[in-house]
């Protein structure tokens, strides 16, 4: 596996790939790697001849600084884990490499909304998502793959950046690979490591309440299934910060199940100190 610090040498490396008929997926990531991230390096290994993997933790899309100084970093083990998956390229960039105007002089892309960004993180993380297709959008300038991998974990992220990519043309395609999971259900996260071991129990109540959720879900009114979900999180150490039933589409709540047959359950909570999110798909019984 390669390693690249710097912008203008990848970039030479895949301009030289890209002109010897070699096909590039990229797999953008924050570094704290496991088997979420793992499993879209092996999707863009099986699709394309050469998987870029970066590793950037972007202080723009940071809403709370304690969150940046406490986020995991372990370059050298991720690094291990990328070279037995036989990722081809790993871009561990400097801010300013990313950011060469300084991080909070950069401008990100300048496209409406639409009120996306609005709900769930959006509302409680300001400026996050900015911050986000900022990264996203600089990354893709640099790297110019064939296709972008992104998780389910982070549905809001992809809507968005999926929104990002068809409004600007974007020559890219967007790949989003299934949620991975712990044996007991907990989605795999960098920040699960953070967890301390009562917090760590307590975390998989957050996808039992999601599939509580989408068990209710057509039967069920959705504020009633909404108030259930939030009772049943509400007990320490976890403390929802949101539990919402959403239109895949526009990422607005939905009130009843006569507004679509698909919907989105998103939830924030607390565990301890660590704030965790995680989805699924609800639908209704054909
Ligand atoms: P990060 O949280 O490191 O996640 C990188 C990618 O891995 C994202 O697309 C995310 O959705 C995916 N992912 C995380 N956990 C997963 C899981 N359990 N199963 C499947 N996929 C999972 O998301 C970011 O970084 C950043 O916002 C980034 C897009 C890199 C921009 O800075």
């Amino acid at each position: 596996m390669l390693l690249f610090k710097q912008t203008e040498k990848l970039q030479t490396y895949l301009q030289r790939m890209k002109k010897a008929g070699k096909t590039i997926g990229f797999v953008p990531t924050m570094g704290a790697l496991h088997e979420g991230h793992l499993s879209l390096i092996r999707l863009s290994h099986a699709q394309h001849d050469l998987t870029v993997c970066s590793i950037f933790v972007n202080p723009t899309q940071f809403n709370d600084p304690e969150d940046l100084r406490r986020y995991p970093r372990q370059v050298s083990s991720d690094a291990a884990m990328l070279e037995s998956e036989n990722c081809n390229v790993l871009f561990c960039p400097l801010v300013s490499e990313i950011y060469p105007e300084g991080a909070s002089h950069a401008a990100g892309p300048d496209l409406p909304l639409h009120g996306l960004d609005q709900t769930m993180e959006g509302a409680h993380r300001p400026g996050h998502f900015r911050g986000v297709l900022q990264v996203v959008y600089r990354l893709l300038d640099v790297v110019h793959p064939d296709t972008l991998y992104l998780g389910q974990k982070d549905a809001q992220q992809h809507t968005i950046i999926r929104h990002m990519i068809d409004t600007l043309l974007l020559p890219v395609e967007l790949v989003i690979g299934p949620t991975v999971r712990e044996k007991d259900g907990l989605a795999m996260s960098s920040r699960n490591a953070l967890l301390t071991q009562e917090a760590r129990s307590a975390a998989p109540r957050i996808y039992k309440a999601l599939q509580m959720a989408a068990q209710l879900f057509g039967t069920t009114p959705v504020p009633e299934i909404r108030r259930k979900a939030i009772e049943f999180l509400n007990q320490p150490p976890l403390e929802p910060e949101y539990f919402e039933i959403v239109d895949p589409r526009t990422l607005q709540p939905i009130d009843s199940t006569e507004e679509c047959t698909e919907a989105l359950a998103c939830a924030a909570v607390k565990a301890g100190e660590v704030r965790l999110i995680d989805n699924t798909l609800l639908k209704t019984q054909a």
